[in-house]
């Protein structure tokens, strides 16, 4: 019997920023949504029941880490990794290629696929578009991307250009293996990529390629890899309004709290980005009204919490002057703490977000949390 397919629903739109629900196999995700960084079947400092509880409906995982180690195999034999890693709620899979460039060794990419050596022990893999799609489906992930090659800026036209048709053409090869394994039937949805860096006419031809594929969505990829922020803006100006209305759009490793208001106000659905969690992990809170370096030592005697004005423990219970000890001390709960603040604090912006979206009132909550962020913590 097959699954109930994978769908999405759009709720409500105001100007460009929408309100929406996706439902996989294992529950409705709520968007604008934020997915956290769980790279190794972990989301790392926090427990998957902590994770859920502030707020997130989905996880991401990779394909390049878990390919290497434990296996996609071994995820299979065990369970698929929903039960591996106890997250019962939608998982979200990145394709590999976008690790395979920046973590692997000896890189070789050409029209079949990426030769590499693992930055663990030097072993050699080759991952092609069906076999990222072919390991997705050994993990079971809900949403699966098709291998892409996402390149660094600035980078000559004529690259972004051959890598933009590259990964045009590994989107038809990757739906093909992902329809021949089932996945629209298991009710899971794979993703094509927009990929054209920063050229305008590029990032319009991908994603008007792409549209023609029958995707359950959209990425946008190849953004936030080194260009001004007004430069990424300009280019989801271009790429949203050529995207399929009726599908979501997720673009990919994004990003600061600023990042994702400009981009919901520009029409996307989706985010991921190890910012909150990599920071939690270097003494560093995200709150209301921007960053806050816990190393600094004007913490030193600060008997405030992060936010009193919060329900989320991390936030609210455990003094500044505490936190300081902690990250000056090398402590673990420093970064169990904080990455747990700053995830709260990021699912709380997005359901503002999502609120004032359905009340007609985003460009209010726009206003008024980039005044608050321009406030800066004081
Ligand atoms: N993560 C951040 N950017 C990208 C991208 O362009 N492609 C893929 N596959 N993953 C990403």
């Amino acid at each position: 019997m097959s699954a109930k397919p994978f769908s999405f629903k759009l709720l409500k739109t105001d100007g460009m920023a929408r309100r929406g629900e996706i439902e996989t196999p294992h529950g409705i995700v709520s968007t604008p949504a934020f997915m956290p960084v769980g790279t190794q079947a972990t989301v790392k400092a926090m427990y998957p029941g902590q994770v859920r509880e502030t707020g997130a409906d989905v996880v991401l995982g990779n394909t390049y880490h878990l390919m290497l180690r434990p296996t996609a195999e071994r995820v299979a034999r065990l369970g698929g990794l929903h039960t591996f890693m106890n997250w019962p709620h939608t998982i979200l899979t990145d394709s590999g290629g976008f690790q395979v460039m920046s973590l692997a060794q000896l890189r070789k990419l050409d029209e079949d696929g990426v030769r590499f050596q693992s930055h663990i022990d030097g072993a050699k893999y080759h991952l092609t578009p069906e076999r990222s799609v072919e390991i997705q489906g050994l993990l079971g992930s809900d949403i699966q991307m098709q291998l892409d090659e996402c390149i660094k800026l600035p980078s000559p036209r004529e690259e972004v250009e051959r890598a933009m048709e590259l990964s045009l053409r590994w989107a038809e090869r990757s739906r093909r293996q992902f329809e021949t394994m089932g996945g629209p039937e298991k009710g899971q949805g794979l993703y094509g990529i927009v990929q054209g860096g920063d050229v305008p006419d590029l990032r319009v031809r991908s994603a008007e390629e792409l549209s023609k594929m029958p995707f359950e969505g959209y990425s946008v990829g190849g953004l936030a890899v080194g260009e001004p922020q007004d430069v990424m803006l300009r280019m989801l100006d271009i790429t949203t309004p050529v995207m399929p209305v009726d599908k979501p759009r997720y673009l990919m490793g994004v990003g600061a709290p600023d990042d994702l208001l400009e981009s919901v106000k520009r029409g996307i659905d989706q985010f991921d980005c190890v910012m909150p969690t990599r920071a939690g992990r270097h003494g560093l809170a995200y709150t209301r009204f921007g960053k806050v370096n816990l190393k600094n030592a004007r913490h030193m005697d600060d008997p405030r919490p992060l936010d009193a004005e919060t329900d989320c423990p991390a936030s609210s219970v455990y003094s500044r002057a505490y936190l300081h000890h902690l990250v000056r001390a090398g402590e673990g709960l420093a970064a169990m703490i904080l990455t747990w603040n700053n995830l709260a604090y990021y699912q709380s912006l997005m359901k503002g977000m999502r609120d004032a979206i359905e009340t007609g009132t985003f460009d209010d909550f726009y206003q008024k949390t980039k005044a608050d962020l321009a406030r800066g913590d004081i």
